[in-house]
């Protein structure tokens, strides 16, 4: 065999790019001009996925809610605060992405009005408070409703044995995997997982780092497009 043959047996089929639409942390619902409702999510598992997949050659857009977190190299970054604005930013990147990995832990619950002063507690004048929520748009499944031949990965935290729901949530929300995981989770370098494919598959990646669950997700993605 010469050496050029050789070299020719032995490349790989380049791998095609893609065009990834990746939500990551939380989003932040306010109450007044100061105060808000939020949840403990640290961005780090979509940041984790961003850097993954745009150091496999893949062209990312990274929607981050409110976290402290330095931007992967080579990441198109759109910040945003509410689910509103994660809504509209995700929508609008979503009509160019081939595959959607929802990271994000949106709020499912906004105040129905924003006040425009602080919040005084003369206003209460006792010792209850209530505050009125509005449902936030799902996100995933509104974008699952329309999603083509996209992939679309949504994420599930759920506490104890979430099987179930996850896998009602992936048929409610038209999404072609769920990645289950629970509330340790959150803020933290590693995480047990099951993902969970309309397949069928099951498949459990037991305390990883967040770094190599997010190669195994751009794995993912890059079977399903092969
Ligand atoms: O129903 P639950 O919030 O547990 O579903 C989690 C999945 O749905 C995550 O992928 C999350 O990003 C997504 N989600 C969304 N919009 C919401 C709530 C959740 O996209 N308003």
């Amino acid at each position: 065999m010469t050496p050029s043959t050789r070299q020719r047996r032995g490349r790989r089929k380049p791998k095609p790019s893609l065009r990834i639409l990746i939500t990551a942390g939380p989003t932040r619902e306010y109450v007044d001009p100061v105060r808000y409702l939020s949840n403990e999510s640290s961005g780090k598992m979509g940041f984790a996925l961003a850097e993954r997949a745009a150091r496999a050659g893949h062209e990312v857009t990274l929607v981050a809610g409110p976290v402290h977190q330095p931007t992967p190299s080579g990441v198109e970054r759109i910040d945003v605060v509410s689910a509103r604005d994660m809504y509209r930013a995700a929508r609008d990147a979503f009509r160019e992405a081939q595959a959607l990995f929802m990271c994000a832990a949106v709020a499912d619950w906004r105040p129905a009005r924003k006040r425009v002063g602080k919040w005084r507690k003369k206003e209460q004048g006792s010792e209850v408070a209530s505050l009125e929520l509005v449902r936030n748009t799902d996100i995933l499944a509104s974008l699952g409703r329309r999603k083509g031949s996209r992939l679309v990965v949504g994420f599930a935290l759920e506490t104890g044995n979430g099987v179930t729901r996850a896998l009602e949530k992936m048929r409610r929300k038209n999404a072609d995997y769920i990645v289950l995981n629970d509330e340790t989770a959150l803020g933290a370098d590693r995480s047990s997982v099951t993902i969970l494919g309309r397949d069928g598959q099951r498949r459990s990646l037991e305390n990883r780092s967040k770094a190599v669950l997010a190669s195994a997700l751009v794995r993912l993605a890059e079977k399903h497009f092969a």
